[in-house]
């Protein structure tokens, strides 16, 4: 970005004009009657070697014209997205304040003589070491060769870590389940709170249980508190120190901290600093992903995804599914005022797809100040959330239809269900809404109508008649794929991705830094120390006073 603030690019003063002049014009109804070519022209594609791999992208039903795309296009280009997506892919420190790589792509990188790209910096050398540890140690977990101490095989695992090394786990194993081992128990632990640990360890046993500790840096206070604990648990019957090297696996960049845990380094995997934590599940904290859905699924997830990185890397920006997902996004957030996005699977395996993008998002983009530390004039990252469809119309959908906040939605679903019912119809009805909330939200319901269908006497109403009018014109993307199978979600994830770095690189941030997470942690580590007395208790303002000794009062 230059130094430059978004503001300052030819392109975005050029949609600031275009908002003011146009934005009561772009009816979706007017634009899609004027233009019956408009889902052809505003569809792309992704295609990768497998078939089963594709997406098809349909953002016609958006407030755009061709002078709004092509004038984000312009600010794309003006950005220099290109080059940074490219600086990406080569390996330079682009995560500035960190002084990291930030090369997820290397993780689902195929060998250079096997069409991978060119990346240097040190340890991805390593990553082709580091997924055969992943398929020996998995295939043998899953085969039962894998003994626990009492030389029972394992047949429950407990992922304990939280952020990225737990959204990302939980969420392709969710989605994934349907590939899973179904004898092999999967649990995840990431909450402090000592209920998440205590019922997970309600439904486990010692002898057959294996605890994977994830956790880039080793040191992060909830998922060491419940490893330690776990550990506890698990020595309450066996005993000996020895056999924790049968039960506790390590995911970390930090050999010392695992050591120190008390886990061997052969029972470490790891990984490297240029892997962010939200974007981590291609690495060795995808052990768990592995030991659910087998070592051959998880490189399908690697390689679906990888698909998606060389579409990113070489396909041109007006065809390239993350930059028009990023652009049309930039679009709603920055001149339309919109505070939110929402994702929304139809496909009940990606319940937990909103939840994980909410980090992947916010996280990334949750940031006010750019690279070179000035605030920003403009709106960055949007509030993610969502889940999956049918549910979720019968829980906020109202707010998108008749609300007052526009809303952007992202509509995903699979061609084919992995699961048909017999006789029933239900992959159809899932698809019909699918393809009916688009298409209300983007035409919505005229008064002419409403008044048509509550005849004359009905319509004497006239609150009645107001309440039914769908105002429409909300933007909306579909995406169908054809089903649910790793590579497709690989794919899926990697194009999020991708989209939050084109948006990151727009805005100048660094999609690829935490600060805004500190501040809370060193507070908490400040006040454990004072909960022992309310003399203890110094530094606060009233209300947090007032709040630590209404505890230490009223605690037993
Ligand atoms: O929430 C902050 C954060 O640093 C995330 O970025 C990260 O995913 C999470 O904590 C867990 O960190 P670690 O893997 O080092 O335990």
């Amino acid at each position: 970005m230059d130094g430059k603030s978004a503001t300052q690019y030819a392109a975005w003063k050029k949609l600031q004009s275009l908002h003011s002049s146009k934005a009561s014009k772009l009816v979706l109804k007017q634009l899609f009657e004027s233009d019956p070519e408009r889902f052809s022209n505003l569809s792309a594609s992704f295609n990768s070697s497998s078939p089963d791999v594709s997406l098809l992208l349909d953002y016609s039903k958006n407030l755009i014209d061709s002078e709004v795309l092509s004038t984000l296009f312009d600010l794309a280009r003006e950005a220099k997205v290109e080059a940074f997506r490219d600086e990406m892919f080569a390996g330079k420190h682009i995560n500035t304040s960190e002084g990291r790589a930030v090369l997820h792509v290397a993780l689902r990188n195929p060998p250079a003589d096997k069409g991978g790209f060119k990346i240097s910096e040190a340890g991805v050398d390593e990553v082709h070491g580091v997924l055969e540890h992943i398929k020996e140690f998995s295939n043998s977990v899953r085969s039962g060769e894998w003994k626990g101490y009492t030389g029972k095989s394992i047949d429950t695992v407990v992922n304990i870590g939280i952020g990225g090394s737990d959204l990302g786990p939980v969420m392709a194993c969710e989605a994934l389940k349907h590939y899973s081992k179904r004898d092999l128990k999967m649990h995840f632990v990431s909450n402090i709170d000592g209920t998440d640990l205590a019922e997970v360890l309600k439904l486990c046993d010692r002898e057959t249980t294996l605890f994977i500790v994830a956790s880039k840096t080793f040191t992060t206070q909830e998922t060491i508190t419940n490893a330690e604990s776990a550990k506890a648990w698990f020595l309450e019957s066996a005993k000996d120190q020895a056999h924790v090297a049968k039960h506790f696996v390590a995911l970390s960049t930090n050999t010392k901290g695992v050591t120190e845990f008390g886990i061997s380094e052969s029972n470490m995997f790891a990984f490297w600093d240029w892997v962010g934590g939200r974007y981590s599940l291609w690495s060795a904290i995808g052990l768990s992903i592995a030991l659910s859905i087998g070592f051959e699924n998880f490189q399908e997830l690697l390689n679906g995804a990888h698909a998606m990185d060389k579409h990113f890397k070489e396909t041109k920006l007006e065809e390239n599914l993350p930059v028009i997902l990023a652009l049309v996004g930039i679009w709603y957030n920055d001149f339309y005022g919109a505070q939110t996005q929402a994702l929304l699977p139809y496909d009940q395996y990606l319940k937990k797809f909103a939840d994980y993008f909410q980090q992947g998002d916010m996280e990334s983009n949750g940031k006010s100040v750019t690279k070179d530390g000035s605030r920003v004039d403009y709106e960055t990252g949007p509030i993610i959330w969502g889940q999956s469809g049918t549910n979720g119309q019968h829980a906020f959908y109202q707010l998108i239809h008749q609300g007052t906040k526009l809303i952007p939605c992202d509509f995903l679903a699979p061609v084919e269900t992995l699961n048909p019912i017999s006789g029933g119809k239900h992959h159809e009805i899932l698809l019909s809404n699918f393809f009916a909330q688009p298409e209300a939200l983007a035409f919505g319901k005229t008064e002419e109508q409403v008044v048509a269908e509550l005849g004359p006497e009905g319509s004497k109403n006239a609150a009645l008649v107001k309440s039914k009018i769908f105002e429409g014109n909300k933007p909306t993307n579909s995406i169908m794929f054809q089903k649910l199978t790793p590579g497709t979600l690989g794919a899926l994830v990697a194009l999020y991705e991708h989209k939050i770095h084109v948006q990151g690189a727009i805005w100048g941030i660094n999609s690829y830094d935490q600060m805004g997470v500190e501040l809370g942690k060193v507070l908490a580590k400040n006040i454990l120390k004072q909960l022992g007395s309310e003399k203890d208790v110094q530094g606060h303002d009233s209300s947090t006073t007032g709040l630590i000794h209404f505890y230490q009062k009223n605690r037993k």
